[in-house]
């Protein structure tokens, strides 16, 4: 039987209840194709920095990078001044354990749950690639004359080659695999008779950003043409990508851009499948502790109250499987989210389930 080490974070407001019914839905996963999975719980939130001034020990970095994976709820507290925790703990996480790509799956499983006119679940079928350890995430900057009429506030983007090469690759490498080899649906009969399997388009700002993109722009063609000749390469500015996204969803089947562009397009890409109560990620690091998360966050208004969707939760633990190399199991746990989503949600939005929290948990490990 396998067995994983799994560090679980629950973290702030509606994370603990949303990753309780991911451990109920691992649990009956594991009971069903045979795992162990035994789970750590680290105290590291909002609370706990009310409560010691401290956002998270060096110590818990250093027992963290030692599990395959992390599943974490949400960072965030209202009574914590914003930039704390997201810099002390989610950030820092990303930064230190190397998660150096935010993958973003973007997937309808019922069309009753997209806000776009007539688009169906074979539509909206794309995965986000996201760059995270770089960018204007790095915290690069300052202020000169800062609190004068003269002040000035520099943010500054990072681009390294290393960095940007190696989020293309685990790109072009997912856009390979991705179906299993099987043609995406998208492709032209040009593509196909040129030996195109899958599509990979950069999203970025070429027109202005002159400098980082031409360098991401280099690199996507040499990487792409040295190494993956069957993947197509295909490039959107970013304002564009917002616009092909509501319009045409069908026109995607991976995207890679950076961190900043990266964080916005997800958003709109969590609306488009359905809401934030559907929408999870996964911070990798392909050699590393990668950890998973409801990309929701910590929704203060509802918390404690048994409302909150944990089918994002849910679906972060589906990652998980899936990264931890547990491909059965893993499309056993969306299959029970595609059922539980096609037959017994009545909405993805937190209140108007039509369920409780811990229902849909159970119903959810019913299915499996
Ligand atoms: C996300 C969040 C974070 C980000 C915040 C909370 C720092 O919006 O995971 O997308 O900007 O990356
Ligand atoms: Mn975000």
């Amino acid at each position: 039987m396998k067995s994983y080490n799994i560090a679980v974070i629950p973290g702030d407001g509606t994370g603990p209840e949303v990753v309780g019914e991911a451990v109920k839905v691992l649990n009956a996963a594991a009971r069903r194709f045979d795992l162990k999975l035994n789970y750590t719980h680290y105290d590291v939130g909002g609370e706990r920095y009310l409560r010691t001034k401290e956002a998270m020990p060096d110590s818990v970095v250093e027992e963290l990078r030692k599990f395959p994976a992390i599943l974490l709820g949400a960072i965030g507290h209202p009574e914590v001044k914003p930039g704390i925790l997201e810099k002390g703990i989610l950030l820092r996480l990303r930064f230190e354990l190397e998660q150096y790509i935010n993958l973003r799956p973007v997937k309808l499983y019922d069309e009753r749950f997209c806000p776009l006119k007539g688009k169906k679940p074979e539509d909206i079928d794309f995965v986000v690639v996201r760059e995270n350890n770089e960018g204007l995430y790095t915290g690069s900057g300052g202020f000169v004359f800062k609190g004068t009429p003269n002040e000035i506030a520099i943010q500054e983007s990072v681009n390294t080659y290393r960095g940007v090469e190696r989020c293309l690759r685990f790109a072009f490498e997912l856009a390979r695999k991705r179906r299993g080899g099987k043609p995406w649906r998208g492709l032209k009969g040009e593509d196909v008779s040129a030996g195109k399997k899958s599509q990979l388009t950069l999203s970025g700002k070429t027109n202005v950003l002159t400098f980082a993109f031409d360098l991401w722009e280099r690199v996507f063609h040499a990487v792409g043409e040295k190494d993956f000749a069957e993947v197509k390469r295909d490039y959107a500015h970013v304002d564009a990508t917002t616009m092909w996204f509501v319009k045409n969803p069908e026109w995607f089947d991976v995207i890679v851009t950076d961190n900043m562009f990266g964080d916005i397009i997800t958003d709109l890409g969590a609306m488009v499948q359905g809401g934030m109560g559907i929408a999870a990620g996964g911070n990798i690091n392909p050699n590393g502790a990668s950890m998973f998360e409801p990309i929701g966050g910590s929704a203060p208004k509802y918390t404690g109250q048994g409302v909150i969707n944990p089918l994002a939760a849910i679906c972060a633990g589906q990652m998980m499987l899936d990264f931890l190399g547990e491909t059965e199991a893993a499309q056993g746990v969306e299959e029970a989210v595609v059922k539980v989503t096609r037959e017994k949600m009545k909405s993805l939005a937190a209140g108007k389930m039509g369920f409780t929290t811990s229902q849909v948990g159970d119903l959810v490990a019913g299915e499996l």
